[in-house]
């Protein structure tokens, strides 16, 4: 049974998975609401909190899957990539429980983690696949072959990610931190026609995104809009549709070029309905299988840590002890 720790960005979080891939506890406490204040994520504030949450976190995941610490044969940690500050607190958690029992220790990308999250039971994805990560820090397009941590990356945004333009978009239409669902719940009264973004079409292949001019097109339509809730619903709607059509069109390029026929969807725009529905479609039309994450397992948690530590390499007690997190990928 294996103990996974998650603690990249602002969420702090612990799970169980056992041998077979069995999710027992999955425990995410969001501090979301900590940072609305400030637009996003405070990394010092968002590291105190996780210094805070880390040991009650673990001990709920222990709780609610109604083990001891006695049972757990490893312990999984996020080394990276994410805010520095907020890594260093989870590994050092994960490292003191390791050590306590003299157990391995387990760390994960958490790249690897998101793609992960499609590798659990009851209904687990294996590879090969194309894989399209959309999150609040990354976005890219890349081959997988086996369940390790490897991926070829044939495409990604060449500024800002997907989940990040959805923040971003939120932010300009008045809607709090983190804004994805809040713009994606606007977007429903909204007519996705109403104004036409340009989409930037990015890199020699074409197999790149990018998201800035979007954004700044936003930012133009907002201030000559005024700011009515029919108006706001309208560019919330165009401004997402935009955004699906730039990853949808890249996503289904980048599978002709590569010649995939199964394509797996992680991250936590993975999450949103729009997108879901557009790659079911386009997927249909295209003939290519269709593995989109668990909705709880969209956004940041430690179950897909826990189920990437499946196919990595244990470090051997107490080796570990010098292993550093890394903040960039
Ligand atoms: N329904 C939704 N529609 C669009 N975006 C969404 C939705 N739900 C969540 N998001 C976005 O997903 C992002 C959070 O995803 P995730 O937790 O995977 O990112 P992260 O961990 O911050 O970044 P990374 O994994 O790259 O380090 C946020 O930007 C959020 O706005
Ligand atoms: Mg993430």
């Amino acid at each position: 049974m294996i103990l996974a720790i998650e603690s990249s960005c602002d969420e702090t979080a612990a799970a169980l998975v056992d041998d077979g891939g069995r999710l027992l506890s999955s425990v995410v406490a969001s501090q979301a609401d900590l940072h609305a204040r400030y637009g996003g994520v405070v990394p010092e504030v968002a590291s105190r909190r996780h210094l805070e949450l880390c040991v009650p976190v673990v001990e709920r995941a222990l709780e609610d899957a109604g083990v001891g610490f006695d049972r757990v044969d490893a312990v999984a940690v996020t080394e990276g990539p994410g805010l520095i500050g907020a890594l260093l607190v989870g590994l050092a958690t994960a490292k003191a429980l390791a050590f306590a029992r003299r157990l391995p220790l387990i760390p994960v990308g958490h790249l690897h983690g998101h793609v992960a999250s499609l590798y659990l039971e009851p209904e687990p994805v294996a590879p090969p696949f194309l894989v399209l990560l959309a999150s609040g820090g990354h976005t890219l397009l890349a081959e997988v072959d086996d369940h390790g941590p490897g991926m070829r990356v044939v495409g990604q945004t060449l500024d800002d990610a997907a989940g990040e333009a959805f923040d971003q978009g939120a932010r300009l239409l008045g809607l709090g931190y983190p804004g994805g669902a809040a713009l994606e719940r606007l977007a429903r009264d909204g007519d996705d026609h109403a104004h036409e973004f340009a989409v930037a079409m990015a890199g020699r292949e074409g197999l790149d995104l990018s998201f800035s001019g979007l954004k700044t097109a936003l930012r133009t339509a907002v201030l000559a809009a005024g700011g009515d809730d029919a108006g706001r619903a309208d560019l919330a709607a165009s401004y997402q549709r935009a955004l699906v059509r730039s990853l949808v069109s890249r996503t289904m390029r980048a599978l002709e070029v590569t010649g995939r026929d199964t394509l797996a969807v992680v991250g936590g725009v993975a999450a949103n309905g729009v997108l879901r529905a557009a790659l079911e479609q386009e997927c249909a039309r295209a003939g290519v299988r269709l593995a989109l994450a668990p909705l709880a397992l969209c956004s940041d948690n430690a179950a897909m840590i826990a189920s990437a530590a499946r196919f990595c390499a244990a470090l051997p007690y107490p080796e570990y002890l010098a292993r550093d997190a890394y903040a960039t990928a």
